[in-house]
């Protein structure tokens, strides 16, 4: 069965109407294809089914699941915040028009140049890891006579059961000042009476690609209580929460689905509950999803080289990429699902690994999958590639980075080109010695 958003004309994978074929011979190989509507279609679901009566709800894109120029201007047309954890990912939100008070700026080690570019164009929220980072930003706002609205990131220490790369609430976590450390209260008054810095309330993000539901409703459970307390001990009023991304995507035919309208309905009836039940004043309620949004409307298509027979193990069926355009199966172990798209109507399906072509035995994109017997200039398509593959691609062995293109009603729209070779040593300088 195809994907809802793939059509099948004569054989040939068609995705947003065009036939990709067609897209490989204008934009080459390996390409990144995006399904345009389904984009604004998940943009729209989440807004209209995260929302509620008493509190305001903010949907931050999490930039760096895969942001470039195009897309980011979509989405800011689609009215959403976003978020972003460095200096290149706020200066592509505000070239590709976002308005600086709708960027929020993470990071567990924002610099100083990083802190002052946000200062200086007016970002919206910056989410304060430790309070190291706190002493640090006040420090630079108060060089500047400045104040920022700020949310402290805390660790509700909400044990999901996603990849371990993948986890960010453990006690050893990088990201967020501890729950249960003993310090947090005293810190936290700390920045409530502060000067510069404006403490509208606390942030959180359990993991990312989490499946099961009940780990949010926990962390949910975890932040407001928690405000509760710090209402208390502070004598302030907290008037902002952020629940962070991390919503699961169905990445493979295997996996369990994610009902995502469902789970934001459900999602902001328990924060309006847990709301009156503190008896808080919470006005807004943010989440930052990444992979949800565009995950599912992402397609990566690469051309067939050779097929070939190992003594053991699958058969291998050799693309025009890898690991450098799609690191994930190699990093996270993450499983795909892939099809020959010129030849949709075969009837005879074998197994067959799908190895890149980099020099490297863990460059394998997909360890085992349905195809029929593929051969030299087919078109094999990977589907939901979306999120954090081009985001997280390469030069490695000197591969140029491929073409990013939408499409959408029959039309395609190139978002990014494909890299040059003199792409590859445009910051390259010569050797002048003897
Ligand atoms: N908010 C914060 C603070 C985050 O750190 C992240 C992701 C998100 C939101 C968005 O999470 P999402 O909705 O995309 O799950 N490279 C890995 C994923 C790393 C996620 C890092 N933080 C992967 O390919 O699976």
């Amino acid at each position: 069965m195809l994907k809802k958003n793939y059509t099948n004309i004569e054989g040939m994978l068609h995705i947003g109407g065009v036939s990709v074929e067609e897209l490989r011979e204008k934009y080459g190989t390996p390409l990144y294809i995006y399904d345009q509507k389904l984009i604004k279609e998940t943009a729209r679901a989440f807004k209209d089914n995260f929302k509620s009566e008493i509190f305001e709800s903010e949907i931050s894109y999490a930039s760096k699941a895969q942001s470039n120029l195009y897309l980011l201007g979509l989405l800011s047309k689609e009215n959403l915040y976003l978020d972003t954890v460095s200096l290149g990912e706020m200066y592509i939100a505000i070239k590709a028009g976002f308005d600086p008070k709708k960027i929020h700026l993470h990071g567990n080690n924002k610099t100083r140049e990083e802190l002052v570019f946000a200062i200086k164009n007016k970002i919206g929220t910056i989410i304060i890891d430790s309070y190291e980072e706190f002493l640090f930003l006040e420090e630079i706002l108060g060089e500047r006579d400045k104040k920022m609205d700020c949310l402290l990131r805390i660790n509700p220490d909400v044990k999901t059961s996603t990849h371990k790369y993948i986890q960010t609430s453990n006690a050893d976590s990088k990201f967020g000042i501890n729950i249960r450390d003993e310090k947090t209260p005293t810190y936290i008054k700390q920045m409530a009476d502060s000067q510069f810095i404006n403490i509208l309330g606390f942030h959180a993000h359990i993991g990312s690609q989490v499946m099961e539901v009940g780990f949010f409703e926990e962390e949910a459970n975890i932040l407001f209580e928690f405000t509760k307390k710090m209402q208390e001990i502070t004598q302030k009023t907290f008037s902002h929460i952020n629940l962070g991304g991390g919503f699961g995507v169905r990445q493979n035919k295997k996996d369990r689905d994610f009902d995502l309208e469902k789970f934001l309905k459900d999602f902001a009836k328990i924060i309006e509950e847990k709301i009156k039940i503190y008896g808080l004043s919470i006005k807004k309620v943010g989440i930052e999803p990444g992979r949800s949004m565009v995950n599912q409307a992402g397609s990566s298509i690469y051309s067939v080289g050779s097929v070939k027979h190992t003594l053991e193990g699958l058969p291998l069926v050799f693309v025009d990429g890898g690991m450098s355009d799609n690191i994930r199966p190699s990093l996270y172990g993450a499983k795909y699902d892939a099809l020959i798209a010129n030849r949709l109507d075969e009837k005879n399906y074998e197994k067959f690994r799908v190895g890149g072509k980099l020099c490297e035995s863990g460059d394998i994109l997909i360890g085992e999958t349905d195809l029929p017997y593929p051969k030299r200039g087919d078109i094999l398509a990977i589907e939901n590639t979306g999120a954090y593959s081009s985001a997280m691609s390469s030069n490695y062995n000197k591969l140029p980075k491929p073409a990013v293109v939408f499409v959408e009603d029959g039309r395609d729209y190139l978002a990014v080109k494909k890299e040059s070779l003199e792409d590859l040593i445009k910051n390259d300088l010569t050797y002048k010695g003897e």
